[in-house]
């Protein structure tokens, strides 16, 4: 680490070289806590009860045996609980599901629905008596059977629009020389971090505060001042660490529980939720149908492409996968239509889970561009380079940049894609048949309104304070990187403060736009900072703050296709005897703007590739449907990746800053995992001759 820097304008250069994580000494020696740990006088423990039927009404609740267990202080269940208003439209504009406004009424849409809380002295004794706790239902009829059969589902927009559509599908791919039909199923995902939701809630002086592990404090606050009709002044949430988020960590029943017992009791509560509970209370991927048809001419290049996509949510609230959406940014066709659908059942509200809708929009995607490469003999990379889009095929703007085929360039010549014999099934190494395949990856690159504050502190060191949240990318780090180039300063004499919604509103941890929402907001506030200091000003005892706000400059940025892109490349072997699919190499290549911290980025690909082999031939939930709940919901019922899975995996980058960004930044949250999944299912086939079209590819499916 650079260290040898006195006072402003004499260091920089610090965004672009490699820093372990600021933090990293206190989390691998204890010292920092997360929100189920922080210690507080007077503690109370809430336990979560789910409803153990999938639909119907609660009858009554034996609530007086368990009230005389020991320790136990209270049980809130329809009844008795606080009234909340779920009726408005919260900071990403969406209405809030309304899962977590808790023990509004007796109706139970799902398994899993949360019917009370119990809270104790002890987070054991709470557990007791909420498994004690004796719960009468009238139960309904459900259904959680998600069809196979494809035409079902009412179009759905959610945060694009649910239906695109030029040209005169059938006509061109009756006019085509070469068509791919193919129908392509993924199953129903979760996030499975490895810190559970927790919240602890207290009145502390009038105001209510929150120590919570969320993807963005501001977000929560502003949920829970809306629901509980608070001024906005009066709440505070803090996350400071959190053991991975993936999408599942905004306003969900634990905070909601935390505090409404918080305000019962009038002392501290805590509410985790266990790994079982996540399964139904923490949101998930939902499971996906899709049917690709590709029409081309013998050359590859294609005349029509349709991409749709059913997905499903609950009874309660509309969330959409929406998987056809990455068809509209990576190939053009004169007939060009996608569509994503839902479906309503009695099933837990699915939400945002890492690369939302690319995830298994380019499985199928990518998978059937391999098919169509294979049935007009072009090599797979040249097949996407003939048919690269001048502009966004849906939306007719230019690309902010599209280096997709010099990431392919690139991959190809590290990978060694040039020796390979295209022809399947030919190559063989004793029990194992082996294969490579590869995909292309793409995801939307944005920036949103941030706020951020620099203080030059007396002693000559920074303090920069932005409600970003750190849920194990680096971006504390990134951002303390990006801080000290703004300020000129060496990065060990600049703090940032993260995680506290007292830091005033900024993006959440989502959609690959916080490095880049927050870095553009710390840059405007410390360069400000940074031209004060260069006048002259002397550093008052408090120090001198400057604060930004980056909502003008955010949305001055030009109308364009705005993505990172990216190569992926797998190299599989599967044993003829077993099914076994192994993974031996994989190799991503992104073009994904400006990298802050290379340590911090490629851990964060190489996470995503990881997730990619989980998703390729491990993660399924499998639902029952005579209970409507889970078979194995825990980490054991539900198989991800472990280290025994995941060899050698390269994750690195082509030059690609975004120039109208103050950093160069693009986002690489998310790109890691889309199209990896398609990569190995393309190796599968090379290794084997048979197409998988439904994930996972498990042993059984193999054989
Ligand atoms: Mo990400 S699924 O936007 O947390």
């Amino acid at each position: 680490m650079t260290t040898a820097t006195t006072g402003t304008g004499t260091a920089r250069g610090s965004v672009g070289t490699s820093h372990t994580r600021v933090e990293g000494r206190d989390k691998v020696t204890g010292a920092a806590r997360y929100a189920g740990e922080v210690p507080f006088a007077d503690l109370a423990h809430g336990w979560l009860v789910l409803s153990t039927v999938a639909r119907g009404r609660i009858r009554s609740m034996e609530t007086g045996t368990v009230l005389g267990m020991p320790g136990v202080l209270t049980v809130l269940h329809h009844q008795n609980a606080p009234r909340v208003d779920i009726d408005h439209v919260g900071v990403l504009g969406v209405r809030p599901d309304p899962t977590a406004a808790l023990f509004q009424h007796d109706r139970v849409p799902h398994m899993g629905w949360p019917v009370a809380l119990v809270v104790a002295e002890t987070s054991e004794q709470a557990r007791a008596a909420a498994e004690a706790l004796v719960v009468h239902y009238d139960e309904r009829p459900h259904d959680v059977a998600f069809p196979a059969a494809h035409p079902d589902g009412y179009p759905a927009d959610g945060f694009m629009p649910a239906v695109t559509e030029k040209g005169d599908l059938e006509s061109e791919l009756a006019a085509s020389a070469v068509v791919v039909d193919a129908q392509y199923t993924t199953p129903e995902e979760h996030h499975s971090m490895m810190e559970p939701h927790a919240a602890t809630a207290h009145w502390d002086g009038g105001r209510l505060d929150v120590i919570d592990s969320n993807q963005g404090s501001t977000w929560v606050a502003d949920e829970l001042v809306k629901m509980f009709s608070l001024d906005p002044s009066s709440v505070r949430v803090r996350s400071e660490h959190v053991g991975g988020g993936f999408g599942s960590k905004g306003l969900r029943a634990h905070q909601v529980a935390a505090v409404m017992a918080a305000t019962v009791l009038q002392r501290p509560v805590r509410v985790v939720l266990t790994r079982r509970q996540m399964f139904s209370l923490a949101g998930y991927r939902s499971p996906t149908t899709q049917r690709i048809r590709l029409g081309a001419d013998t050359d590859g290049r294609l005349r029509a492409l349709e991409h749709s996509s059913l997905s499903l949510t609950s009874t309660v609230h509309e969330f959409i996968e929406p998987s056809a959406g990455v068809a509209r940014v990576m190939y053009d066709a004169d007939a060009h239509h996608t569509a994503n659908r839902l479906v309503r059942l009695d099933v837990p509200t699915p939400t945002f889970m890492r690369a939302p809708g690319e995830a298994p929009g380019s499985f199928a995607l990518e998978a059937a561009l391999d098919e169509l490469a294979e049935r007009c003999g072009v090599d797979p990379i040249e097949l996407r380079a003939r048919n690269e889009p001048e502009r966004g095929p849906v939306s007719g703007l230019p690309f902010s940049g599209r280096n997709l085929m010099a990431c392919f360039r690139e991959g190809a010549r590290r990978f060694g894609w040039a020796d390979r014999d295209p022809r399947p099934g030919l190559c063989r190494e004793g029990r194992w048949l082996l294969g490579t395949g590869t995909a292309a990856a793409s995801f939307p690159s944005g920036a949103a309104p941030s706020t951020a504050t620099a203080t030059a502190e007396a002693d000559g060191t920074f303090t920069v304070r932005i409600a970003a949240s750190d849920i194990g990318t680096g971006a504390r780090t990134a951002l303390t990187l990006v801080a000290a180039d703004a300020l000129g300063a060496a990065p060990d004499r600049v703090r940032v403060h993260i995680g506290d919604s007292d830091f005033g509103p900024a993006m959440i941890a989502g959609g690959s736009m916080g490095t880049r929402s927050w870095a553009w907001a710390v840059t405007a506030a410390a360069g400000e900072l940074r031209e004060r200091l260069a006048l002259g000003a002397g550093i008052p005892p408090e120090g001198i703050t400057v604060r930004s706000d980056t909502s003008a400059a955010v949305q001055a940025l030009a109308q364009k296709e705005r993505h990172s892109f990216g190569a992926q490349f797998a190299e599989v072997a599967v044993d003829v005897t077993t099914g076994e699919v192994r993974i031996r190499r994989m190799l991503g290549i992104f073009a994904a703007g400006r990298i802050v911290n290379p340590l911090t980025a490629r851990s964060q690909l190489v996470g995503g590739m990881t997730w990619g082999i989980s998703m390729a031939l491990h993660e399924e939930a499998v639902r029952d449907r005579a209970s409507g709940g889970h078979v194995g919901a825990d980490l054991a019922g539900y198989h991800v990746a472990t280290h025994a899975d995941v060899p050698l995996i390269e994750a690195d980058w082509i030059d690609d800053p975004d120039p109208e960004d103050p950093v160069g930044i693009k986002g690489i949250g998310e790109i890691g995992i889309v199209g990896a999944a398609a990569a190995i299912a393309n190796a599968v086939w090379h290794a084997t001759g048979v197409r998988h079209r439904s994930l996972p590819i498990r042993p059984d499916r193999v054989l």
